[in-house]
C-alpha cells in the first residue's frame, strides 16, 4: 500500500486561522514565531549543569530575570525574581549587564529593551512566549478607537493608561498621547494619577484590572465603566455613552486569570472554613470582590510570608507560582483557587531547552532572539514608562 505523507499547511490570515506555537510566523501577534535554534532535548540529564556552566562562563557580562510565574527549573537560575514592576525597574538599574536574558514573556523583554541602554542585549529564550493578552490590543485598533473620541471632542480630555502587558507599540501611541503605563502593582497609583490630568481615562487592554482598580480603589461606580469591543464600531457603544464615561475599559482580559470564577471561591470557601481567599486583580470583578485580598504576585508573595502557621489559603493566580508558595511554607495550607485553571501557556514556553541554547549562543558569541524595539516606538513608549517609574 502506497503511503502518502502530508505536509500540515497553515491556513490564510482569516478571523479563525490559528497559528501553532514555534512554527511559521505571526508577525501582527506576541506569539507564533519560529524559535531558529537547535535546542537540547528536554530529556538531556546534564541541561541543569550545562545552563550553570554556561551562566558561570558569562559571569557578570549577563543578568537572568524571571517572572513569577515561571518553571522551577527556569526559575533557579534567575539572578533576580520580581512581578512586571520590580523586574521593569531591575532592567533599568543594571546598566552594567552586557546581555539582560529576560525569563518572561515578549511584552516583557521589550520593556527592558526600552529600559536598557543600546549597548545591552535583551534576550527572550523562546520568541513564542507572548501573551494572548496584550494581542487582544492592536495598534491600529487603538487608533481607530482615538480617532472615535476625537470625532466626538472628547480625546483631549481623555488620558490613554496602558497595563505594562501590552506590545510596545501600544505603549509608544500611550506615550504619544501623555498617558502613562501601569502595572497591577501601582494601578491606583496610575490612575489618580491619570485623573487628575482628565475626566475619563481609556484603560488598556486588560478590562478587569481597569475596572477593578476603578471600582475598589478610586470608589467609582460600575457604571461609570464602559467596555469598549474593538471589534464593533464605535467600540459597540454610543457617543453619549462614551461622553459619560470615567472609564473606557477595552475588552482584552487574560486567559489565565480570567477562568477563575465566583462558584471557584463559593467552593473552596465550603470545602475549607476559614479558608482565606487571595486573588491578582487580573481576576474577573465578581472573583476579586468575592475574595479577601487582591493584590500583584509581589503582594500575593509577601501576604503568605506574613501569615501565621496553620493559616488557610486559596490563590488565584498562575500556578507556578502558588505550586512554589504551597512548598515554600508547609506550615500553611495553600492551594490553588480553581481546579480546573491551567498553567500559562506562554510563560511555560520558556523551558529548560530554549534556557541552554540561549545562554551557550551568547558563550559561543552569538546574540539569539534578541528583543528590540524600534528607535522612534522606543522613545515614546519610554515617556510612559518613564511616567510610570516616576509615580508619586
Ligand atoms: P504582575 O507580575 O505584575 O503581578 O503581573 C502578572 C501577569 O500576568 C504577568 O503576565
Ligand atoms: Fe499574559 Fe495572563 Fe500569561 Fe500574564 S498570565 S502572560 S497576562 S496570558
Amino acid at each position: 500500500m502506497e503511503i502518502v505523507t502530508s505536509t500540515w499547511v497553515e491556513p490564510s490570515s482569516t478571523a479563525t486561522a490559528l497559528l501553532l506555537l514555534g512554527r511559521g510566523a505571526d508577525p501582527s501577534s506576541e506569539r507564533g514565531v519560529d524559535c531558529p535554534g537547535a535546542l537540547p532535548p528536554p530529556s538531556d540529564p546534564s541541561l541543569v549543569d550545562r545552563a550553570a556552566a554556561a551562566k558561570a562562563a558569562l559571569g557578570d557580562r549577563v543578568f537572568i530575570l524571571g517572572h513569577h510565574y515561571q518553571r522551577d527549573e527556569v526559575i533557579q537560575f534567575a539572578d533576580v525574581t520580581g512581578d512586571s514592576f520590580k523586574l521593569a525597574r531591575e532592567a533599568a538599574a543594571r546598566p552594567d549587564a552586557e546581555y539582560i536574558v529576560f525569563c518572561g514573556v515578549h511584552f516583557m523583554a521589550e520593556s527592558a529593551d526600552i529600559l536598557t541602554s543600546d549597548a545591552q542585549r535583551v534576550i527572550l529564550p523562546d520568541l513564542a512566549a507572548g501573551c494572548s493578552m496584550a494581542d487582544m490590543a492592536a495598534l491600529s485598533q487603538v487608533e481607530t478607537a482615538w480617532e472615535t473620541l476625537a470625532d466626538l471632542g472628547i480625546a483631549d480630555s481623555t488620558v490613554p493608561v496602558t497595563y505594562m502587558n501590552s506590545s510596545a507599540d501600544i505603549k509608544g501611541f500611550v506615550g504619544r498621547n501623555g498617558g502613562v503605563v501601569c502595572t497591577s502593582s501601582n494601578a491606583e497609583r496610575a490612575l489618580r494619577w491619570a485623573f487628575e490630568r482628565g475626566r475619563r481615562v481609556l484603560f488598556l487592554p486588560d478590562q478587569h484590572l481597569g475596572r477593578n482598580t476603578a471600582v475598589l480603589k478610586l470608589g467609582f461606580d460600575l457604571a461609570d465603566c464602559v467596555l469598549y469591543d474593538p471589534h464593533k464600531p464605535g467600540g459597540g457603544l454610543t457617543p453619549q455613552q462614551l461622553r459619560d464615561a470615567r472609564m473606557i475599559l477595552w475588552r482584552g482580559h487574560c486567559s489565565v486569570h480570567g477562568r477563575f470564577t465566583r462558584d471557584s471561591v463559593d467552593e473552596v470557601r465550603s470545602r475549607v472554613p476559614g479558608v482565606n481567599v487571595l486573588v491578582h486583580p487580573e481576576c474577573r470583578h465578581e472573583v476579586v470582590t468575592a475574595a479577601d485580598y487582591v493584590g500583584s504576585t509581589e503582594y500575593i508573595i509577601s501576604t503568605i510570608q506574613a501569615a501565621p502557621a496553620g493559616s488557610a489559603w486559596a490563590v488565584g493566580t498562575e500556578l507556578n507560582l502558588v505550586r512554589r508558595l504551597a512548598h515554600a511554607h508547609p506550615d500553611k495550607q495553600i492551594m490553588f483557587l480553581d481546579r480546573t485553571v491551567c498553567y500559562c501557556s506562554t510563560m511555560n514556553r520558556i523551558d529548560m531547552p530554549h534556557l541552554v541554547w540561549a545562554l551557550e549562543e551568547l558563550v559561543a558569541g552569538r546574540v539569539p532572539n534578541q528583543i528590540t524595539v524600534d528607535p522612534e516606538t522606543a522613545r515614546h513608549a519610554r515617556a510612559a514608562l518613564d511616567q510610570m517609574l516616576a509615580l508619586p
